[in-house]
């Protein structure tokens, strides 16, 4: 394959050959920039902590004895809840100005290229490898084809639809006229009524939180069983290959 051809393929699937060939003589690749690693991280993080206080909030613990002023375990759940809501979202925010700012790699979250054949092929022979149908599974210097599928079409859409019915939510606590009213009180008519807003984004909850078991799961087999690094590289950035 010539360098053209390796190229315009890299773009449409993600596999990049002559990339994977420079990376073995020079040993490792640079993928992942800064923001992208410490988003990943901080943003993993205010996701457990959203899920932990957020399933209190819809299925709260039992009543505590006395008064309510005296240990305010509720308002500390919500507090928590609001708090990790703010970093999730501004964060989100980051993330998607850094699509525009940084490296090719950066956009792959965002732009899966559904309207091309070698992309599909791509994803059919990683989901046979998952399935152990597959002996072995391609080199990718960035996310993998099913990965990038899942990461838009499950993780993204769905942090969306968090933010928007969680700040629709948030906007109800703050009151008629606030800002969160004004930006997101829109999702509240759209959906039906309150309870639905709650009932989406509860649901959203475990949406995000089978991606992150699956995806977890998906990451440490990958390291083992893969041909490239994969954990190291959100750590450090650079994608190894092992033959
Ligand atoms: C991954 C992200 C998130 C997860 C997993 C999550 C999870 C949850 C869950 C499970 C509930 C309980 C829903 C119910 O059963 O009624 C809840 C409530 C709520 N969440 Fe989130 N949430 C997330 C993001 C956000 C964001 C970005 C905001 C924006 C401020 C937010 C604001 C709220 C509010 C205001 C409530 C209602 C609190 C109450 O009724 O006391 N959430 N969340
Ligand atoms: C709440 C938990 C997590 C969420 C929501 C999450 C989400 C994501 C997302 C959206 C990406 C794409 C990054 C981008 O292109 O900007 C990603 C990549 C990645 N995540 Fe996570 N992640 C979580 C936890 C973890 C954990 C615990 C690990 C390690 C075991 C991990 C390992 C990785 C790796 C290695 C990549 C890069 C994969 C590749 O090189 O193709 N993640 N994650």
């Amino acid at each position: 394959m010539n360098a053209t051809s390796s190229a315009s393929l890299a773009d449409a699937t993600g596999t990049d050959e002559s990339a994977v060939e420079h990376g073995r003589s020079v040993k490792s690749v640079y993928v992942y920039e800064a923001p992208v690693r410490l988003w990943h991280w901080l943003n993993a993080l205010a996701i457990v902590v959203l899920c932990i206080t957020g399933y209190l909030i819809g299925s709260p613990l039992p009543s505590v004895g006395g008064e309510a002023s005296s240990h305010f375990i509720m308002g500390y759940i919500r507090f928590a809840h609001f708090a990790s809501a703010y970093v999730f979202a501004v964060g989100l925010l980051g993330r998607i100005y850094w699509a525009f700012a940084g490296n090719h790699h950066a956009r792959e979250l965002f732009t899966v290229p559904v309207f091309t054949g070698a992309y599909w092929r791509e994803l059919g022979l990683m989901l046979r490898w998952y399935l152990f149908l597959a002996p072995r599974p391609s080199r990718y210097v960035g996310h993998n084809p099913l990965a990038r599928f899942v990461m838009f079409f499950v993780f993204f859409l769905t942090a969306l639809v968090m933010v928007f019915t969680g700040f629709a939510l948030y906007g109800e606590g703050l009151q008629a006229g606030s800002w969160a009213d004004r930006l997101f009180g829109w999702v509240v008519p759209l959906l039906g009524q309150p309870q639905d807003v709650h009932t989406v984004h509860h649901l959203g909850m475990w949406v995000i939180g089978c991606f992150v078991i699956f995806h977890v799961y998906a990451a440490v087999r990958e390291d083992i069983m893969g041909r490239q690094s994969i954990i190291s590289t959100m750590v450090s950035g650079y994608r190894t290959f092992k033959d």
